[in-house]
């Protein structure tokens, strides 16, 4: 009877110690799931890339009332560029994914910290900065041959009979020498080219 219940004991014993196991890895399994879906769809997607996001510090700035009279905020297509598609990493490959996670943790705490130690406490002092901020946005698309443009756009997808001549001209050399990326032809698409400041404004802080 006693050693009967022993033995019962220990094999429950060793049953839970089992189930145990499982149910540490499925808590595992869940916890890492539910991160990931977390971390793809709150960091890399949704809300941080979405068009309010960036405005929610952005919106007085010169730049989003700019891009609303732009032709990648309303064409006759309804396509809508939003600032995520220009601005953030977002080709479908681990290079652009790896890319994509730097870019949101580096530049985004970038903006974040010049944001709360409020670096810019008025327009007028974010325009005075906008040519050297620029300036860093065509060497990032430099760095990276215009890719985003190109998620979009790209010279095989071009009907060059129905461009002017002076860009058919331009893009079929271009295509076949790729001595110039996209950006530098085509600065000022979304904003406005902001003019260089006197000498001494707009430095960095
Ligand atoms: C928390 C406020 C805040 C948010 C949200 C924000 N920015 Fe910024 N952004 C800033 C500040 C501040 C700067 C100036 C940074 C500096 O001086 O280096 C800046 C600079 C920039 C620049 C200039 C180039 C550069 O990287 O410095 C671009 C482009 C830009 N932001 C785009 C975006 C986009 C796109 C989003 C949305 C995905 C966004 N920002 C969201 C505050 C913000
Ligand atoms: C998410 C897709 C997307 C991205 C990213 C994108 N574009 Fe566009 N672009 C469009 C659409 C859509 C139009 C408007 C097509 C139409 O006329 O209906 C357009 C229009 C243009 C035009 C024509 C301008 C005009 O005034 O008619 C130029 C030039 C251009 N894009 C260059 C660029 C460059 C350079 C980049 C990268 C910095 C870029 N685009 C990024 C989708 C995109
Ligand atoms: C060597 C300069 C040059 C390069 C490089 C270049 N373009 Fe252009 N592109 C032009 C010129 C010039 C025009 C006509 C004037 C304009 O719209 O700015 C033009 C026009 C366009 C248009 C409008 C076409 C139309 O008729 O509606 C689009 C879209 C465009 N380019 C996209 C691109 C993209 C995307 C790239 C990179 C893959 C690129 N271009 C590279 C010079 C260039
Ligand atoms: C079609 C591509 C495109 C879209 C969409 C776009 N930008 Fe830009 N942005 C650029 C380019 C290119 C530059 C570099 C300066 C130039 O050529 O105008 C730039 C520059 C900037 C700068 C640097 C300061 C300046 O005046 O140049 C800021 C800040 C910025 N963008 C924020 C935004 C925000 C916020 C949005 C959305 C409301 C947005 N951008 C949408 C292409 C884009």
């Amino acid at each position: 009877m006693e050693s009967g219940q022993m033995l019962n004991g220990g094999r429950e014993r060793g049953r839970h110690g089992r189930s145990g196991f499982w149910w540490v890895f499925a808590g595992g399994l869940f916890v890492g799931v539910i991160g990931f879906l977390g971390f793809h769809f709150l960091l890399m997607d949704g809300y941080t890339n979405s068009l309010e996001m960036c405005i929610s510090c952005h919106e007085m700035d010169g730049v989003y009332k700019e891009y609303q009279k732009s032709v990648h905020y309303k064409n006759p297509s309804g396509v809508r560029v939003t600032c995520a598609g220009c601005h953030i990493p977002h080709g479908k490959g681990v290079v652009d994914y790896t890319d994509k996670v730097l870019d949101k943790v580096i530049v985004g705490g970038r903006h974040l910290y010049h944001h709360l130690i409020g670096t810019y406490p008025d327009a007028a002092s974010f325009e005075k900065s906008r040519h050297r901020l620029a300036q860093q946005v065509w060497d990032t698309m430099r760095k990276r041959d215009s890719r985003e443009c190109r998620q979009c756009h790209t010279y095989e997808a071009m009907q060059f009979a129905d461009q002017q001549r002076s860009a058919a001209n331009k893009h079929e050399r271009m295509m076949q020498e790729g001595t110039k990326t996209c950006i530098d032809c085509h600065t000022g698409i979304a904003h406005e080219v902001p003019e260089e400041p006197a000498s001494g404004e707009g430095k960095a802080p």
